[in-house]
């Protein structure tokens, strides 16, 4: 199972999310891997933000390893899910998405806090630190409800 989170710049939510699930798949010794990608290349090459490193340092979830890049359409291929933060992201994933299948494989990443409520994660770039408490509180409470997803698959 290959997971790949997406935002718009790659360095504040999809990274957060990024490294708290690739730190519950490997506590929970599951066989998945998980990337992130933005869909703006604004920022490739950089590290996550400082602001979002130290919110995410301060609940023990290193992502200073992570560099962003840019969504590609061989991320459809290369991925059995995407895991977009807002409607925004979202629409952009699906315009480079050539078949069905590609396109289902794209979700909102709060689904799997409420199911059919659309609910996006804010963006905290423009904002002050609390934006990205908010953001750590969403990503870890979702991150927990995927892995209770993934354990299930794995023990059918
Ligand atoms: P992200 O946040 O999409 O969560 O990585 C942003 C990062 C950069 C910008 C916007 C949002 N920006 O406009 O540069």
């Amino acid at each position: 199972m290959k997971i790949l989170m997406v935002c718009l710049g790659n360095i504040c939510r999809s990274p957060l999310a990024d490294g708290l699930l690739r730190k519950k798949v490997k506590e929970k010794k599951l066989s998945v891997e998980v990337d992130s990608a933005g869909t703006s290349g604004i920022h490739s090459g950089k590290s996550p933000d400082i602001r979002m490193q130290k919110v995410a340092a301060s609940f023990h979830t290193p992502i200073d390893f992570l560099t962003s890049r840019k969504f590609t359409k061989s991320d459809f291929k290369n991925f059995d899910l995407i895991l977009v933060m807002d409607k925004s992201n979202k629409s952009n994933v699906l315009q480079l998405a050539e078949t069905n299948e590609e396109k289902e494989k794209v979700k909102l990443i709060l689904d799997y806090l409420s199911p059919n409520e659309q609910l996006e994660v804010p963006d905290p770039y423009y904002g002050g630190e609390d934006g990205f408490i908010e953001v750590y509180h969403l990503l870890n409470k979702a991150t927990d409800n995927i892995i209770s997803e993934l354990e299930k698959i794995s023990y059918d």
